[in-house]
């Protein structure tokens, strides 16, 4: 499937929607509830199946999702801002809590993300961050930006948990 073209449109919802995917232990969505499916702008067909990042956006760090996957392949749930793009190429930003899915004996056998409705000043300050990240991948790679925001943590004192947690 090709790409969309980014727009600055951004996509409403409701503030109280909760937006739940599941996936297996690659990344394939397994699940999606029916916010979910609306605000990707796919249909439920076109979506199962596929990679994660078939909602992917451009002004996401990759760094961002190095995180991600370090934290759930190894058991940890993360709590991350991402801003998604649609099939129209319009974006809608969430607050998504990502966790692994253990089995009885406790084997991860999967990962699900439930996202929230971020408040604007979230939005704002992540977007900002995104950017300065984003740069810096583009010219000196993930490592970059890992550094900066490594940097930026230890200049606030901060985890990243908490400093998600604080905005
Ligand atoms: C449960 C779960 C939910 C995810 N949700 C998203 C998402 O909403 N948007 C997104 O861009 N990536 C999401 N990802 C991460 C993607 O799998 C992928 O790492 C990311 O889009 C980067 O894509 P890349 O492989 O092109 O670098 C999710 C991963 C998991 C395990």
């Amino acid at each position: 499937m090709n790409k969309p073209k980014p727009s600055l449109q951004e996509k409403q919802f409701d503030d109280k929607a909760v937006i739940i995917s599941k996936t297996d232990l690659r990344g394939k969505i397994l699940y999606g509830n029916r916010i979910f499916i609306e605000l990707s702008g796919y249909t439920e067909r076109e979506l199962l199946g596929q990679p994660h990042n078939i909602v992917r956006h451009p002004d996401m760090p990759k760094v961002i999702f190095k995180f991600l996957w370090d934290y759930v392949s190894s058991g940890k749930e993360i709590v991350a801002y991402v801003k998604n793009l649609s099939k129209d190429g319009s974006y809608y930003w969430v607050k998504a809590f990502v966790t692994p899915s253990f089995s009885g004996k406790g084997e991860i056998v999967g990962y699900h993300s439930i996202r929230l409705k971020p408040t604007e000043q979230a939005k704002q300050t992540m977007g900002t961050l995104y950017k300065e990240l984003v740069n810096l991948e583009q010219s000196g790679g993930i490592q970059k930006s890992q550094e900066r925001l490594e940097q930026i943590l230890a200049q606030k004192g901060v985890r990243y948990e908490e400093f998600i947690l604080s905005l």
